[in-house]
């Protein structure tokens, strides 16, 4: 940067302000233009830019200081804006550009059509998001941009080469650039900033105005403080930013006082539940407030952060971890709680991104829910009517499982709604949902090929269906069973091959009655859930990584304690058993109607083996660690009957294939499985994880018997299932160290 060539030659800076004077020193600074010049007309403002060394040389006039410049940037106050426009118009060169900071766009827009008649291909207006209750040229600061964001709102007759200089201009002071409409901008900032500010000069207003003022104040306390520093604000420009956004600042003022009136209401009338669900939705959205800024939802995966792992070869694998709670029990003691009567405890929650995107859209529908905090979760449950419409799509990130769930549950509610996910998720097949919810009588669009998102009509009314599943999949059979609560008489799914079943034990510890007869399970509608207490075990499929890693590494021995032991998800330990690994199982007991065990696994060595089919359903999530598995074993393991393998997170069977070829290790693929010949050097190498949780941990275990450092691309998605496994596998002896943050 610091050799770059000069973006302009020469930057008129009008208005020697906060703004003004940081980017004229800004572009100093970073030697960003050959000269800045500035125009104020408080004299001593523009005197003192020169002392301060903010500017390169004071214009004695708007005429001088524009001629002759090649960029313009009016950093006046809003409602100032016209009048300058009309003063520089006749200095303005043929290719200069004009741009400005001013905190609404429409207005600069429309003053200046006034002004010329038109909106030149060179006029690019501009807000940076950065600023101090500090106003003046005093209180300039090259390095305010630096890590803040700059909005331009370029038209679409915009010249781009000089959208992208300002572009690099700003980012040369450190800003980061983004680019929208006009209108955007404008809503967005009557509802982010321009609100946020009135609410500030009306609250101290309101306190100064008390008799006991001075006792208010000095009482003040820190909450105080925080919240209305922003009251101390430039009254002039503020009041210039309310006059010109006029009609977006309306919008959300009228919104925010229905809301605070409801808040009102909810005191006067002592209804604490209100303000509970209203205070606890709040928390949530301003903890998640950074992801929020990147997706719709007060939730969103983190997949636009880089995350690799570095792995370093080798290790031994030892002591006694628990994993964190099973996804699959997390996502259901939410959607069960939430319709329950009554509130519902839940320990050993995943705190997962996939969890958590469940959880938050259920406080979108208006459900309380305390937590998580340590895996604790309590959840008010508003009965099988008590959902009430989101404002907006439901945003469920990566989560599969969500999608599929909430289109059943969905279904069946009086309001319309929109399920939106993460770039994996929209690629998902969600026909195998929407159609037999369609036979139920749902009304469901889907995008092209029965991709997400999914838009789902309020006010059906389902009738049971029977189903025979094309394919084994307890999401589906899970979406059925919900829409089954809601649908008038029976409603029974028959499964090809068993899945797991915990929505059908659930339901049942919420005193739902679930017929099972062999391959078939059946709900009747119209019956309620009455809420209880649940444990989650801790993730069979977490677990998974680590019966593997302990197997392949060499003088290990481990202990996975309160594991889930479902017998519908036990197919990870029947195949490596049956491959020869160590596993005892100890302390069998049963918690809240589902079997958990403690696990303990020593070093072993493994043979190939065929798969058995029947095994495939039991253990859908586990097959990429079960690959390095087979890679690590004597002899040929086949894999057949696993097609649905290439519908997850990603296409698991050639995303494997394709990262085990990146470390030297020949594969069989197959159209519904693989082959693998064991006993083949792992090599070091790059993989890519095509952002699947699974496969960036699969790849970490491979590690344990690589011989060479292996680095696996864009692991953030980790977070979606398994929340510090970086730690707890450093923990156990793998060699893992992390680039990026998640
Ligand atoms: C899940 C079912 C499985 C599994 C997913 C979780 C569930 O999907 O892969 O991780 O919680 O019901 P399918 O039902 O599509 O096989």
């Amino acid at each position: 940067m610091a050799d770059r060539q000069p973006l302009f030659k020469r930057v008129a800076v009008i208005g020697l302000g906060l703004i003004g004077g940081s980017l004229a020193s800004a572009i100093r600074k970073h030697k960003l233009a050959e000269r800045v010049t500035g125009f104020d007309q408080r004299a001593d403002e523009l005197a003192m830019g020169v002392d301060l060394g903010v500017i390169d040389e004071a214009a004695a006039s708007l005429e001088q200081a524009v001629k002759g410049s090649d960029l313009v940037v009016l950093a006046v106050p809003v409602r100032a804006t016209r009048t300058v426009l009309e003063q520089i118009r006749p200095w303005l060169g043929q290719d200069t550009v004009l741009s400005d900071v001013g905190s609404t766009k429409s207005s600069f827009v429309h003053d200046v059509k006034e002004v010329f008649g038109e909106l030149s291909p060179r006029v690019i207006p501009g807000h940076p998001i950065a600023g101090s209750e500090k106003s003046g040229i005093r209180a300039a600061n090259p390095d305010l941009f630096a890590n803040h964001k700059v909005i331009l709102t370029p038209a679409d007759n915009a010249d781009g080469v000089s959208v992208a200089r300002l572009k690099d201009l700003w980012e040369g002071t450190g800003a980061t650039v983004l680019t929208m409409s006009v209108a955007y901008h404008d809503e967005v900032l009557a509802a982010t900033s321009h609100l946020p500010h009135l609410i500030a000069f009306s609250l101290v207003d309101t306190l100064a105005g008390e008799d006991e003022n001075m006792d208010i104040f000095r009482y003040a306390a820190g909450g105080f403080r925080d919240f209305t520093r922003i009251a101390a604000s430039d009254p002039v420009m503020w009041h210039d930013i309310f006059l010109s956004n006029r009609d977006a600042v309306l919008r959300v003022i009228d919104h925010f006082t229905q809301d605070l009136d409801q808040l009102r209401g909810a005191i006067a009338s002592g209804d604490g539940a209100t303000l509970l669900r209203v205070f606890s939705r709040a928390k949530a959205a301003r903890e998640h407030f950074s992801k929020m800024l990147s997706g719709q939802a007060y939730v969103t995966n983190n997949s636009d952060h880089q995350v690799i792992f570095h792995m370093q070869p080798g290790g031994s694998v030892r002591g006694d971890i628990r994993v964190p709670g099973d996804k699959s029990m997390s996502h259901r003691s939410i959607m069960l709680g939430a319709l329950a009567e009554g509130t519902t405890e839940v320990k050993g929650f995943l705190e997962g991104e996939d969890s958590l995107a469940t959880l938050q859209a259920f406080r979108d529908m208006g459900v309380t829910i305390e937590g998580p905090e340590d895996g604790f979760v309590r959840i008010h449950g508003v009965g099988m009517h008590g959902l009430q419409a989101p404002r907006g799509p439901l945003y469920l990130g990566n989560s599969g499982t969500a999608m599929r769930l909430f289109s059943g549950l969905l279904a069946a509610q009086p309001f319309d709604s929109e399920l939106t996910g993460d770039a994996s998720l929209s690629k998902r097949p969600m026909g195998r949902v929407a159609d037999p919810l369609r036979a139920m009588g749902a009304v469901i669009d889907t995008a092209e090929g029965g991709r997400p998102p999914l838009k789902i009509r309020g006010g059906q009314v389902l009738n049971g269906i029977h189903y025979d599943m094309p394919v084994a999949s307890a999401q589906v059979k899970s979406c059925l069973l919900l829409a089954g609560l809601y649908a008038e008489g029976v409603t029974s799914v028959t499964e090809p091959a068993p899945t797991r079943d915990h929505t059908e034990r659930m339901l049942e510890g919420f005193g739902y009655h679930v017929h099972r007869d062999g391959a078939t399970a059946s709900v009747s509608g119209g019956g309620k859930l009455t809420a209880c207490a649940i444990d989650v075990p801790a993730d069979i499929s977490s677990a998974a990584f680590f019966l593997v890693a302990a197997t392949i590494a060499p003088d290990s021995d481990l202990t996975l304690r309160h594991v889930g032991m479902n017998p519908t998800r036990v197919g990870v330990i029947n195949i490596l058993r049956q491959m020869g690994a160590n596993i005892e199982v100890l302390e069998e007991r049963v918690i809240g109607g589902e079997p958990v065990a403690d696990l303990r696994v020593r070093s072993a060595e493994l043979n190939g083996i065929d798969i058995p089919e029947d095994q495939v359903p039991l253990a859908i999530d586990e097959f990429p660690v079960l690959f390095i598995a087979a890679t690590c074993a004597k002899g040929r393991t086949v894999l057949r009957g696993a097609e649905e393998l290439r519908v997850k997170e990603s296409d698991r069977i050639q995303v494997m294939a394709d990262g085990l070829a990146a470390l030297g290790v020949e594969t069989t693929v197959t159209p519904d499985g693989i082959i693998i010949e064991g006993g083949q050097t792992i090599g070091g190498g790059t993989v890519e994880s095509h952002e699947d949780h699974r496969i960036s941990m699969s790849f970490a275990v491979a590690s344990l018997r690589a011989n060479g450092p292996i680095r696996i691309n864009d692991c953030s998605n980790v977070a979606t299932s398994f929340p510090g496994f970086v730690e707890l596998a450093k923990q156990t002896g793998i060699h893992i160290s992390t680039e990026g943050t998640s």
